[in-house]
């Protein structure tokens, strides 16, 4: 066999890439040649093989694991040795992990979440059952499968092999710090409460898009775990309702006597409360959220519509939502023609003020007006009545004094001739023009 085979085999695996690499080594993907199937080969670091006690512990927990039989429990096909350097063969699962799920900080449909716990659940619940904990419980050992649909458990109990019999005292930590319970921090007997905690971390990581405790430094996270309260779950994300804050902070109780009985049960209540959830408000919010939109409150229906969708996705709910985001951008859309129109309405008054040649549709339609003319002709309408009144008037006592005077003129008595008046008025034009006005 030549080097460059031999290189690329380990065993009788062939290997035909690597896929990562951990705290315990190399992940390669392989290929069982015998019988043709695609396999993931762990690959120990070669350091580990001389810590004292490892092996027999690591023999020892590669055991337990192959022992478990579960769909959402990686398959251990394998445990050998190479020319010194140990391996673990394991089903092989395509799909991206949780940790790449929960990677963007965003919070998971309590929906979805509930969905991805309850196989989990019922996964370490069946390793408890048989007397094994994985211990190391964190997304990054969860691969979803199946597109997705099939959470799977991978690495049970390898931490352990790499725990000194009796370092639980000795305060030797090994594990994702931000994942890890209280009394594995404390070097505390194990029991399946630790790994209902971790899955507590998870679903409160799933549902608020953060771990509870965070820090620049491991000794800062482990703190948090051992004596901070977690930050409440509503105040990450108020679209939750307080029974799910409730149940998320049990399963995160320091002591793991105040956490639930088993795995599932935090779970199963986790999904009771969803049911409820669905069935009692996910209508009302359905029917404030159509009321909101027929009185033009997008904002409103969106928000109501965004509660949905963060417990309870479904296909009518996305489809409101499309709808109302698609109204909600026409409507500002329509909000802001009438802003311009007010505007340019604002702009023509000021202009007709400061410009008063500006012409105006006359109310009548049709003909237009000059503004100024239009105010010139009604003052000077106005003017025309008031100076004729004054001229009725003044002609009555011009008139009368006329005809005072014309009698004192012919000599009292008789009255006066045309002539006389002719001669008059040839005299005192005003006196005619009086007359005519009079007469008009
Ligand atoms: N059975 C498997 N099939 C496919 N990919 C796997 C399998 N087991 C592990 N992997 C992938 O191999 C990579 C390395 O895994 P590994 O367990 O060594 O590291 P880790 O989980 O990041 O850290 P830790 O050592 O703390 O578990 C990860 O991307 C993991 O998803
Ligand atoms: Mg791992």
């Amino acid at each position: 066999m030549s080097k460059k085979d031999q290189a690329s085999k380990i065993g009788k695996y062939e290997i035909l890439g690597k896929i990562g690499e951990g705290g315990f080594g190399i992940v390669y993907r392989g290929r069982d040649p015998m019988l043709d199937r695609e396999v993931a080969i762990k690959v120990l670091r070669a350091d580990l093989a001389s810590t004292p006690g490892f092996l027999e512990r690591f023999r020892r927990e590669a055991r337990l694991a192959a022992s478990l039989h579960h769909p959402n429990v990686v398959g251990i096909i394998e445990v050998g040795e190479h020319e010194g350097r140990y391996y673990l063969v394991m089903e092989y699962l395509t799909g991206q992990t949780l940790a790449d799920l929960l990677d963007d900080g965003k919070s998971l449909p309590l929906t979805r979440a509930v969905e991805l716990l309850h196989p989990l659940a019922e996964a370490l619940d069946y390793a408890h059952a048989k007397g094994v904990i994985h211990r190391d419980v964190k997304p990054g050992n969860v691969i979803l499968a199946d597109d997705g649909k099939r959470p799977v458990l991978t690495d049970f109990g390898l931490v352990k092999s790499r725990l000194e019999e009796g370092t639980t005292t000795t305060g030797v930590v090994l594990g994702t710090p931000e994942y890890m319970s209280p009394e594995q921090i404390q070097g505390k007997e194990l029991g399946p409460a630790a790994d209902q905690y971790a899955l507590g971390i998870i679903a409160y990581q799933m549902l608020t898009g953060r771990v509870p405790f965070k820090g620049t430094t491991p000794f800062e996270v482990q703190n948090g775990h051992v004596s901070q309260p977690p930050p409440d779950p509503l105040s990450l994300n108020p679209a939750l309702s307080l029974d799910t804050g409730k149940l998320l902070l049990r399963a995160l109780e320091k002591d793991p006597s105040n956490r639930f009985q088993s795995v599932i049960g935090f779970v199963n209540e986790l999904n009771q409360v969803v049911d409820q959830w669905i069935s009692q408000k996910a209508n009302q919010i359905l029917q404030e959220v159509q009321q909101q939109m027929a009185s033009m409150n997008f904002d409103n229906a969106i928000a109501g519509l965004d509660q949905l969708q963060a417990i309870a996705p479904s296909a009518k709910a996305a489809a409101l939502l499309n709808e109302c985001q698609r109204k909600k951008e026409k409507w500002n859309q329509i909000q802001d023609l009438l802003k311009q129109q007010d505007q340019v309405s604002d702009q023509i008054n000021k202009m007709i003020k400061a410009e008063q040649w500006i012409k105006l549709p006359s109310k009548n339609g049709g003909s237009y007006a000059p503004q100024k003319e239009k105010e010139t002709i009604s003052a000077w309408l106005n003017t025309k009545v008031d100076i004729s009144v004054d001229k009725g008037l003044f002609g009555f006592v011009i008139l009368f004094t006329l005809v005072a005077l014309v009698f004192a003129i012919n000599l009292g008595y008789q009255a006066p001739s045309i002539e006389v008046i002719k001669s008059l008025c040839s005299r005192y034009p005003l006196i005619f023009i009086t007359l005519l006005a009079l007469d008009s």
